[in-house]
């Protein structure tokens, strides 16, 4: 059997805000030796720097001479896994890098540029046999393991459809002051901060859900598509585009003759996908951030004994629950929170204390990272491996051409070859 060493040797590419939540997170764990940085940018560096002084960090090495100085540090630093959490356009080409050096990557989430890219990967990954993790966070959200459990215990019954989504609103990200992340501002590109410089520029140039895992993901690990099921089909819709403009002429720093009152988004406001699976589900995932609104994934699992529905964000007691056998009465709602605690996750149970301490998203962010690291450590399996990433980054690719082309069906690519008939989903198992 393989001994687990103590700690693991990790990098980090891409360490601005996103990345820098999972550095705070590495140096409160004692199983991971954190090696190097690399970050071309010299502000988010220092505040990279900040925190490494506040655990007594030394000897970290920043790599910090442009956009491809992450290949000196693949090539300089023996390490065993890098988190990748750099803008979206790079994940796939710095993942297959630190493949082919030998490294195990954890990749942030997002949308492929292409449907090749997420070929690419699983092939390399396979050539390589080198495994791949997406960490999607929101994949152990404590309500979405609380109903992980129940349908895996029948309580829903055959399942029959899910919805999902990225429902948040992101006008003060995607334009902000130059200075925070949601300073308040219309700049965005080289004079924005974090992803204004750079995800707003995915609005100006794409029309298809550009950000699907977060509602995807959950929703995948409950249908065990790659693993016993798959998708087959995949349709999308745009509304118009409207909130950005509006949002910068309407805004106090901006205003109809700034600069970014010209820009032409592509955008639609609202994108809604379905997709069917070979096992005759159906699942709607929304894209939603352009306009004001409260945030929620607007989760929805629904099967042949009842449904559940998130309202909020993410508490047990943030929904509403409607299971025939368990209602309080005949085809009336009940609140969540008696049910989701009863099936409150095994994992969410034994690391109670881990999951109060750590910076960013809450216990889901504990989760994931240590999901990532066990496994790396004993060589198990990822429960959200390879063919996941390729399939949950294809939905970019795949809406948009569905819009483009009037909202015409796209065939969903297997990207396991025929393997998910027999691969066995390993989710939310408690090895770890
Ligand atoms: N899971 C979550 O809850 C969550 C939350 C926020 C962001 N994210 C994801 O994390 C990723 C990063 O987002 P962010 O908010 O930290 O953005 P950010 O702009 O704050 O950070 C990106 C960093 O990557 C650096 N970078 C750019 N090009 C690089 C290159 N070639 N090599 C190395 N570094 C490079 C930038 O200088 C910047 O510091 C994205 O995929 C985003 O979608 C996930």
């Amino acid at each position: 059997m393989h001994q687990p060493p103590e700690r693991i040797n990790l990098a980090i590419i891409g360490c601005g805000i996103r990345g820098q939540e999972f550095l705070e997170n590495c140096l409160k764990r004692n199983d991971i030796h954190l090696t190097a940085i690399a970050d071309p940018d010299e502000q988010m560096n220092a505040r990279s720097q900040a925190i490494l002084e506040k655990y007594n960090v030394k000897n970290v090495r920043f790599y910090n001479k442009g956009k491809f100085d992450y290949l000196e540090l693949y090539k300089n630093e023996t390490i065993d896994a890098v988190i990748i959490a750099s803008p979206w356009e790079d994940h796939i080409s710095q993942a297959i890098a630190a493949i082919d050096y030998g490294i195990i990557p954890g990749l942030e989430v997002c949308g492929a540029n292409n449907l090749e890219e997420c070929w690419a990967i699983v092939q390399k990954s396979e050539e390589k046999n080198i495994p791949v993790m997406i960490l999607e966070n929101v994949c152990f959200r404590r309500d979405m393991m609380a109903v992980f459990n129940m349908v895996k215990q029948g309580l829903f019954g055959e399942l029959l459809l899910c919805h999902g989504g990225f429902q948040q609103d992101l006008r003060s990200l995607k334009f902000n002051n130059g200075k925070e992340r949601r300073g308040f501002g219309v700049q965005l590109g080289e004079q924005g901060f974090s992803e204004a410089k750079w995800r707003t520029q995915y609005s100006i140039d794409r029309n298809g859900d550009l950000y699907p895992t977060h509602g995807f993901g959950p929703l995948s690990n409950l249908l065990d598509i790659n693993k016993g099921n798959r998708l087959t089909s995949i349709a999308s819709f745009a509304t118009k585009s409207r909130g950005l403009h509006k949002y910068i002429i309407e805004s106090p720093f901006g205003g109809p003759d700034c600069p970014s009152a010209s820009l032409d988004f592509k955008l639609g406001d609202i994108i809604t996908t379905v997709f069917q699976t070979i096992h005759g589900e159906t699942i709607v995932l929304t894209h939603d951030t352009n306009n004001p609104r409260a945030n929620n994934f607007g989760f929805r699992v629904q099967g042949t004994e009842g449904l559940w529905q998130d309202l909020a964000s993410g508490n047990l007691e943030d929904g509403l629950i409607y299971l025939e056998k368990y209602a309080t009465q005949k085809n009336k709602w009940d609140n969540s929170l008696d049910l989701l605690s009863q099936y409150d996750h095994p994992l969410w149970k034994k690391y109670k204390k881990e999951t109060t301490e750590v910076v960013g998203y809450g216990g889901m962010d504990f989760l994931v990272l240590h999901t990532f690291i066990e496994a790396v450590k004993h060589k198990t399996p990822f429960p959200l491996d390879v063919y996941d990433l390729a399939t949950w980054y294809a939905i970019t690719p795949l809406s948009e051409k569905s819009i483009a082309e009037g909202g015409q069906v796209q065939i969903f690519p297997d990207f396991t070859k025929g393997k998910w008939i027999d691969r066995k989903n390993n989710f939310g198992i408690e090895h770890i």
